[in-house]
């Protein structure tokens, strides 16, 4: 952060996010919630727009999208989202896959939203279930055996993932690694096929290479470049009593210009006057993505299967007809129980043609962060 003057004019509360009385808290923050801040406390929601164009944001029900590999063993995760640091697709998965998958282009950060089953990798085998991050770094060769229909979210970086900066938390960052589950290794036998492709997934192109014999056929590993899975119920959840904190804090994993966040269940803000939902802004400077897991927030279902999109410099925030309930339910809500996964990226993202020409979903009072 390049200043550490602030100043203070006019009407406005005495902390932030916290007894604005009949102003809307609107944040005009650099570098997303990390770097210089304004907090403009206006008369109007600045939500109430009508937008025109394409930078106005989407909301779309990922249920009622088809990847191909919905349809057909051999289809592909749908692209929803893309730009020159990463790639968020949509796999619905049923059946294993006649061929092995390699990314190329990326390490892979899968989000299990719904499903079970596990992956054969070149590292071992990986169960998953609901709530579980799977990684999977670039280059690896895997496939995905499902028990049922998986529901994935999967969120590919150019440069690798790595965890952030433990800071002043140290080892108590929320991400505790040694929780994370690593395969054994374990060599696959082979199952009488001919040719075994390896399906390279690729940002642009197609390329497929064939193998004699089982690509996973390694009896061995050492070294600290691996897969592994993670779930949600593994991490841990900064809180504040007395201030909304902002939602970097929950950050998980993170690559060059995409960082991802867990927004998780956790005892409400207590201290009276506090504003327990996230204000208005606009990120400046980063695109945001949100996808709901599930949970509830103050009585308010959280859609499940729920992705959207606010670009960056457009507001949002909750309306503020979610708030007023929020704060007349302040002695009733003790806790927010919300699942959502949530990614910025400093670059602009483009939805692709599938999600733009898909069916709008109106949010109405649920939270959109
Ligand atoms: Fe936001």
């Amino acid at each position: 952060m390049e200043s550490f003057i602030q100043h203070r004019k006019g009407r406005t509360p005495r902390q932030v996010h916290r007894d604005v009385e009949d102003l809307k808290d609107d944040e005009l923050g650099r570098y997303g919630f990390t770097g210089r801040t304004a907090h403009l406390y206006r008369r109007n929601d600045p939500t109430q727009y009508r937008a025109v164009g394409d930078l106005g944001g989407l909301d779309r029900q990922t249920y009622d999208l088809t990847p191909t590999d919905q349809i057909d063993p051999a289809g592909e995760p749908l692209l929803m989202f893309y730009n020159d640091d990463c790639r968020i697709l949509l796999s619905r998965r049923s059946e294993t896959a006649p061929f092995y998958t390699r990314n190329v282009d990326g390490d892979e950060l899968i989000f299990v939203h719904a499903g079970t089953g596990h992956f054969e990798t070149e590292f071992g085998k990986l169960a998953y279930r609901p709530g579980d991050y799977v990684y999977i770094p670039k280059g690896t060769t895997y496939r995905q055996i499902p028990e049922d229909q998986c529901h994935f979210l999967i969120i590919e970086a150019v440069e690798e993932f790595r965890v952030p900066e433990a800071g002043v938390l140290g080892r108590f960052f929320p991400f505790d690694s040694s929780l994370a589950v690593v395969p054994e290794a374990e060599a696959f036998p082979d199952d009488g096929r001919e040719e075994y492709e390896v399906r390279f997934r690729q940002r642009e192109g197609k390329t497929s290479i064939f193998y004699a014999f089982n690509p996973l056929d390694v009896e061995g590993w050492k070294g600290d470049n691996f897969a592994f899975t993670f779930n949600l119920s593994d991490y841990d959840v900064i809180t504040s009593e007395t201030v909304h904190l902002p939602p970097t804090v929950h950050l998980f994993m993170q690559a060059t210009g995409v960082y991802v966040m867990n927004f998780l269940p956790r005892p409400a803000e207590g201290r009276k006057g506090v504003e327990r939902l996230p204000w208005y802004h606009r990120n400046t400077d980063f695109d945001e993505i949100a996808f709901y897991h599930g949970g509830s927030v103050f009585g308010i279902d959280m859609p499940p299967g729920l992705i959207g999109h606010a670009p960056q410099g457009i507001h949002h925030g909750i309306p503020e007809r979610a708030r007023e309930r929020a704060r007349r339910r302040f002695e009733q809500d003790e806790r927010v129980e919300w699942q959502v996964i949530s990614i910025d990226t400093h670059k602009r993202l483009t939805p692709t043609p599938a999600m733009i020409n898909s069916t709008h979903v109106e949010v109405q009072e649920e939270v959109q962060v």
